[in-house]
């Protein structure tokens, strides 16, 4: 394997880079590591297409003593390391830079779940278990994980954490964050940090694991986990309703969660040309409504007692008023999990509908839930400013003041020229959340895509407080470089 020169102002390396592959490729054995090509391809590009890297090996640790040695390697020749779990970023945070000089570290053999504590409702896991495996245990177990994303059959806990993934239970059970109660991690100079306490409780000083989440994997590896665990839901009701406007869906939210308890488990928006796109590239999908409406909300209401009274009637009731007050003009109750599948098999395939549709730029952004019809407008007259024809696709996760705004490009009109207004875009969009008091990284992180914006719009001590905590934590730039900051 050729070695790649350093650059004159690299930090000094104590091991050669051919001594610390060579080192890498020991650790993990003959089938923990691939050089070639073919098999390297899926580990350089992004879900999107939008980026394409270049590495000088993936390699595949089976345990969290492999991440440490290997880490240990890296730092002492100065490697750069790419963590990457199921790579499904949507911000291109997984993808090696284009120069090579990076390994990807990919956490997918590391699947295990280490531990099931039902009375501490905790499920202690390895950082390349799958999303979807983690929920189907913890639902053998009796018991329930409520992240959930489109993505869950392929993104990782790993990646979730360190993306801090939203997703569309946030709403009553928070992000990634607060559903992990402690982590293991592998720092950039390659000590284990262990941290894999279930602890509810623990005021022991500064919070590692909270800097480690979401740091995108530039502070260091996550090599498991401790998550929390909730009752198994006896009940769960989806409705598929036509709103008038997304003013009044966040009015339907307040209604919906007075009236059922705080029951609302899950409340999506999505706009008419999203769900024309959906319908037309997304095999086995139906408009659960006769008549088109511009705008709809699809809603999940959740019980985890069988004493509570039937869900079914609550949905009934929320909806009948709300029809009266004009916040609903017509909706579907799911009459049976196939049809609640169905339903939300329409929002699932939302990404995979826009990615099959065309070119688009997304805005994954967020502003206080009070603002969201207000921003949803404004930031429209902004973006017709630049092309009048562009097809706006926001929608998402309205209980979290988070909306996917991404834009769509017109008809006709090819990915070259439709990216080539990107900044434009960029900036209509984001000015209009910075003015609203939002964030212009709502769930999916920053990534490569928004380090730029990032610059631009966090606040300058917040900023240099970052890099003050990744210079202490890694002073060689080695942990996912070009990324974040
Ligand atoms: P990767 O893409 O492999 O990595 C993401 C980042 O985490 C990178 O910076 C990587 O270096 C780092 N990383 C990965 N593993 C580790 C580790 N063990 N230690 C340290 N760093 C690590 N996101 C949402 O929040 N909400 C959604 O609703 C949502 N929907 C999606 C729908 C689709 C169809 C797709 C394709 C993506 C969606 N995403 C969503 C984005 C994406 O799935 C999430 O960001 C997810 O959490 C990434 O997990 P991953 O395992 O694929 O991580
Ligand atoms: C989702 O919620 O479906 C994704 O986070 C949105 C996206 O792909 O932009
Ligand atoms: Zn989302």
């Amino acid at each position: 394997m050729a070695a790649l020169a350093q650059t004159d102002d690299a930090p000094e390396q104590e091991l050669s880079i051919e001594a610390a592959l060579a080192r890498i490729e020991r650790i993990v054995g003959p089938t923990g590591w691939t050089d070639s090509p073919e098999a390297m391809r899926p580990h350089l590009e992004d879900w999107r297409g939008h980026y394409k890297g270049r590495a000088r090996m993936v390699v595949k640790p089976a345990s969290t003593q492999d991440v440490s040695a290997i880490v240990s390697a890296c730092a002492a020749a100065c490697i750069p390391i790419v963590p990457q779990g199921g790579n499904t970023s949507l911000c291109g945070a997984s993808t090696p830079e284009e120069d090579g000089t990076a390994i990807v570290l990919s956490l997918g053999r590391m699947n295990q779940v280490r531990d099931l504590d039902t009375d501490n409702h905790t499920i202690t896991v390895e950082a390349g278990c799958l999303l979807q495996d983690i929920q189907t245990k913890a639902l053998e177990a009796d018991r329930y994980f409520p992240l959930s994303l489109a993505s869950e059959g392929s993104c990782m806990i790993g990646g979730n954490l360190s993306t801090n993934a939203g997703g569309v239970n946030t709403l009553r059970y928070g992000n990634a964050r607060e559903l992990a109660l402690g982590i293991e991690a592998v720092l950039p100079d390659g000590r284990i940090l262990n941290g894999l306490t279930g602890l509810r409780k623990d005021n022991t000083g500064y919070d590692l694991m909270d800097l480690l989440i979401g740091a995108e994997g530039t502070l260091g590896i996550i090599t498991a986990a401790v998550l929390k665990l909730f009752p198994r839901p006896t009940d769960q009701r989806s409705a598929f309703c036509a709103v008038p406007s997304l003013a009044a869906a966040v009015s339907l939210l307040s209604h919906a969660r007075a009236e059922s308890g705080d029951a609302v488990e899950a409340f999506e928006f999505m706009p008419r040309t999203l769900l024309d796109l959906v319908l037309a590239h997304i095999p086995d999908t139906a408009d659960p409504l006769t008549a088109r409406h511009d705008f709809y909300v699809l809603m999940d209401l959740v019980s985890t007692s069988n004493r509570s009274g039937d869900l079914g009637t609550t949905m009934e009731a929320i909806l009948a008023t709300a029809f009266e007050d004009g916040l609903v003009l017509d909706a579907a109750i799911a009459q049976s999990e196939a049809q609640r599948q169905a339903f939300w098999r329409l929002r699932e395939n939302t990404s995979e509908g826009q990615r099959r549709e065309g070119p688009s730029i997304k805005h994954d952004v967020s502003v206080p839930v009070s603002a969201i019809a207000g921003f949803y407008d404004r930031a429209f007259q902004e973006v017709q400013k630049i092309d009048p024809e562009v097809r706006l696709v926001g929608y998402g996760h309205v209980g979290d003041g988070n909306l996917h705004y991404n834009l769509q490009a017109p008809r006709g009109v090819d990915a070259k020229t439709f990216f080539a207004q990107s900044a434009a875009f960029n900036h209509a969009v984001h000015d209009v959340v910075a003015e609203m008091g939002g964030s212009i990284s709502a769930e999916h992180g920053i990534g490569r895509l928004k380090r730029a914006e990032l610059a631009h719009y966090k606040d300058p001590v917040a900023l240099q407080t970052m890099r003050a905590i990744k210079d202490a934590l890694d002073p060689k730039g080695l942990m996912n470089p070009g990324k974040v900051i």
